[in-house]
Formats: structure tokens, sequence, C-alpha cells
């Protein structure tokens, strides 16, 4: 494949981390995370290899939504630091050649945002028409509540205004009028401010809501994410938007601009995630492979996020209820440790008991599958969750970075779990020391991932393992093949596969030593260890495996 490619369309083999600065490094002794102690820790994310860093909300907030509550969209929450320690993290992390984008949450602001308090004052006050009011709303349906543990209705009655407002999420989130064209200039404003500090883009939260307002203005919602995209483009070429759009993928494609390609130039796959979650639980492959063939390829130029694992619950809303079923019995039994009806509020590691192993195949999984992977922080050291802290709280733990925690030099405002996952037993320090660790593992996988560009850019397809729990997939671009194979249980696995046009070739192992040799009817005999995992590159006999991408062109 010509990697020239991969660097005009970074973000298609890109893979993204996502950090809470409040949650990562404190730099002033405080207790909480802020932008000095980030840029401190720079190297550290340049080392593992990840590409871009995607910051959750940052700016000034009450914090009674994680941040996800804004009352200024151009500044930096003071906890964090200054609008100055924001550029010099910037341009550290572009020294260190990593990208950066960041939340873009304007679906809604704080109700103690500039624009509400005046908004709320008086039925005619200059920015009433930036939310959604109604003197007698629809009524709710019990669907629509997304926080059902908080919220019975997404209209709260204002006593001073006398009308009610919509907010799809708290109710202290008024949604603004993106139907109102000033907001929508507005919120282009708020990306072309970030644009010029040197955000290469922005994750946009909660899309599907976002556009719902829009419509009586426009020809249709999505014109507006069409303009938005636009914007960006014109003001610089190689931006993204990556949306937040839990929907069927039938309904997704719209949201990358169904033909074009001219509105989210990603979109998280959540339903792949969901799949993903069920086949292992079952140690099936089949859930997520059908999901790999049911996904639809997004238009030229624009791709799907991978991931298992984010900031929220991990949603398993698109599952039937027997299925979900299934998935909290195998990783969440516990009452405490479900949330919503629909998903668990842990981390990865303790869903699998801690299973080296097992967490080392899910990972080599998700960097495999066709797209940009996206990781959560701490995922790389196996962090676990702390079920005492409230809600989704569980999962936003302070990162471990030595057996003291090594977070801050004061008492951490968060607490870190105990136990198995304390950082005692978990953290950065000892696992650089150690090359089984998972952090090891995490770097050799995105120096393939990287390696490779034929996961992310390729073709792929899913293959005939002949084996219920083993998933064999394989990606072409430009003549070059990857291929992967991943064992859902704990026994052994032996499988046969079929390769299509690579017969009397040599697959060479690309995360341990050892080759095969492809028949010349294309089959090939592939053993795997419980939870075993194996990437291959395949290449003429003649052919260096690591010349295979170049010679095929
Ligand atoms: C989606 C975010 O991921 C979540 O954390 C937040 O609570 C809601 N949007 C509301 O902003």
């Amino acid at each position: 494949m010509r990697l020239t490619c991969t660097s005009d369309l970074w973000w298609k083999n890109a893979v993204i981390y996502c950090l809470d600065v409040e949650t990562f490094k404190d730099g002033d002794d405080d207790g909480i995370g802020d932008f000095r102690g980030l840029t401190q820790q720079i190297d550290y994310l340049a080392g593992l290899g990840v590409t871009c860093l995607w910051l959750m909300p940052f700016f000034p907030t009450p914090n009674r939504d994680d941040g996800y509550d804004i009352t200024d969209f151009y500044s930096v929450d003071p906890r964090l630091g200054t609008l100055g320690d924001f550029v010099e993290f910037m341009r550290t992390a572009r020294d260190r050649g990593l990208r950066v984008i960041a939340d873009l949450v304007v679906n809604h602001t704080s109700d103690r945002h500039p624009w509400f308090l005046d908004a709320r004052s008086s039925r005619d006050s200059r920015y009433r028409d930036w939310y959604v009011w109604s003197d007698r709303p629809e009524p709710d349906d019990p669907s629509q509540i997304v926080f059902p543990d908080k919220e019975n209705s997404i209209w709260q009655f204002d006593d001073q205004s006398g009308q009610y407002y919509l907010h799809s999420f708290y109710r202290h989130q008024p949604d603004l009028n993106v139907g109102n064209p000033e907001v929508r200039d507005e919120i282009a404003r708020i990306l072309g401010f970030w644009m010029e500090l040197g955000l290469s883009g922005f994750r946009v939260d909660a899309v599907p809501f976002l556009i719902q307002n829009v419509h009586p203005q426009l020809a249709s919602p999505h014109e507006f994410l069409a303009d938005l995209r636009a914007f960006m483009t014109r003001r610089s070429g190689g931006s993204v938007l990556l949306g937040e759009v839990n929907v069927p993928y039938e309904e997704l494609t719209e949201y990358f601009g169904a033909g074009l390609g001219d509105q989210l130039t990603m979109c998280f796959d959540f339903i792949g995630m969901q799949r993903a979650w069920l086949a292992m639980a079952r140690s099936e492959a089949e859930p997520l492979a059908q999901a790999l063939r049911e996904r639809p390829t997004p238009p030229k130029d624009c791709q799907w996020a991978v991931f298992l694992r984010n900031h929220d619950e991990l949603t398993l809303d698109k599952l039937t209820e027997a299925e979900r079923k299934e998935v909290f019995d195998a990783f969440g039994p516990e009452p405490r440790m479900q949330i919503y009806g629909r998903g668990l509020r842990r981390r990865l590691p303790g869903m699998f008991g801690g299973d080296l192993r097992r967490i080392k195949m899910a990972y080599s999984l998700l960097f495999s599958l066709p797209g940009t992977p996206v990781v959560f922080y701490g995922e790389e050291i196996g962090m676990g969750e702390n079920l005492d802290a409230e809600g989704r709280m569980a999962v936003r733990v302070p990162m471990q970075w030595s057996r003291e925690g090594g977070f801050s030099q004061a008492e951490p405002e968060r607490d870190m779990p105990e136990g198995a996952f304390s950082p005692a037993r978990v953290n950065v320090a000892d696992q650089k020391r150690d090359g089984d660790s998972l952090l090891r593992w995490f770097q050799l996988l995105i120096e393939r991932y990287r390696e490779c560009p034929e996961l992310a850019w390729g073709a792929h397809t899913v293959l005939e393992s002949g084996h219920p729990s083993v998933l064999a997939h394989r990606c072409d671009a430009d003549g070059a093949t990857v291929l992967a194979v991943h064992n859902l249980c704990d026994t052994a696995a032996e499988i046969d596969l079929t390769l299509d046009g690579l017969d009397g070739q040599i697959l060479t192992d690309l995360l341990m030593d050892g080759r095969l040799e492809v028949g010349g009817d294309g089959g090939v005999h592939i053993p795997l260890t419980p939870h075993g995992c194996r990437w291959f590159r395949a290449s003429e006999p003649e052919v260096p495996p690591e010349d295979a991408s170049i010679k095929a062109r």
C-alpha cells in the first residue's frame, strides 16, 4: 500500500487515545489532573505509539455531568489550567507528532451557561430562541429518557419564564436550538476557535440528539452536519468529525453523508462493539462475524472507529433482552455492576476476571478489526473500575502511574480501585519493566497495526473458519493481504482456511515468531492456543514479508 495516502487521510489508520485531563496527571499537587501534568506525560503517550489524543471536555463547568455540562465554550476550566497551559500542551504534542481532537458538546449547555441564564430571564430575552421551549410538550416516550435513574422526562418546567425547556440528557443540560441559524453560526465559531489553536478535529457528542431539532429551518437535519464539515474543510482540509452515533447500521450511513461522505468523517461502531461483547460472552465468533458482514462500507475517505470500552457505560442497548442478559451474566452479574438497565459500569479486565490471556486476545481483536481503534486511557495497562464511585464514574478513575498511584502528590480527588486492580498491582512503572505486560502487548499491537495499513484501508472478508469459536478475517489492499485469527474460547483450536488467491504464498506471523505455507489449493492449517490470536502477512516465497505491501503494488 502506498503510505503517502495514510498521511493525507491520517484518520483512516490512526490510533486514538481518549483521556480526561482531570484524571490523567496532576501537575500542581491539588489532587486534580491538569494540562501541565498531561504535558509532562506526552512522551509516555508518544512511546505507546498512539497517533491522536481525544480530550474529553476540559471547558469551564459546574461538573454535574463530568464536564459534559459547559458554561463557556471558549476557555479552559480553571481547575485544569489556563488557555496558556493548553497551548503549551498542544505545542508539545505537535512536536511529538501527536494530533489532538476534543469533545464538541453542543447539543446542550449547562443551565448555568450565561446564554441559558439570559434565555430563562424572560420570554423576549436576547438568547430565548437559542433553546427549545414549549407550553405543552408532547407526553414523554420512556425510550427517550437517557438517564432513567435521574430523570423521568425530557422536558423541565422553568418557573422563571413559565414554559418547559427540552433537555435530552439531565435537566441541568438544556438543549440548544440548532434550528436557529445564530446557534449554528456560534457552533461553527467554536470549531473555528479551537482549530486555530491546533485541534485536528472533534469527537461530536450525541449527534442524533444534536440534529433532531434542526428540521424546520433546513431541508434536512443532515444539511447541518454537511455545513459543519464543509466549514472545517475550508479552514483545514485534514480536520475530522468523529461522531457518537449509536443507531442501527441502516440509519447510520446517513450520518457519513450517504454516497457523498460529506458529513461525519468517522462514526463509532456501536453495533460491532455490542456484537463483539456478545461474541466474547458466548465464546462464539458468529455475532461479531455477522456484524462485520452487515456493516456498511463507509463512503470514500470515511472510516469506522472501533472500540471495546469508553468513558460511559458499556451500552448493550442494541442487543435483544435475552442477549443483553447473556452479556450481563458473563461479565457483570451483580446488580451494582449494571446501570440504566442497559449497560455495565466496568472496565474490560474486571469483566475477564483479570485473565491476561483473554485480555490480550480481546485487544488483539480490537486492533485487527477493520477501522480506526479508539482506546480509553488506562486500558493499555489493564486498569479496573471502582464500583464504589457513583454511576458511570466507576470507570473514570485516576491513571495509575506507579505502585503508590503516582497520579498526584496530594490525595487524589477521586478514589482509585482497591484489591486486584489497585495501583500496587496495576501500574505503568511495573509494566514498563515487564516484557510480558499488557502495556508491552499494546505497544506491539499498535506497532503492527501501523505497519499493516491494509487492516484499516483494505476490503475485509470474514472467512469460514470451521470452528465456532474462531473468528478469521482477511484484509486486502493494493494486492497485499493481512490475515487475523482469534480464538474466543479457553481451549486450544485448530482451523483450516481456504485463502483465495494466496496459493503457494508464505504467511509470516506478525505477533510471534513463525511462518506457515499456504498449499497449492490455497489451504492452510492454523493451530491456536486457548484465547490465542495470530496476525499474518502474506508474501510470495521470494519476497521478504516486510516488502510484501510495496511489492504488491
Ligand atoms: C454522551 C457522553 O458520552 C456522556 O458522557 C454524556 O453524559 C452525554 N453525552 C451528555 O453530554
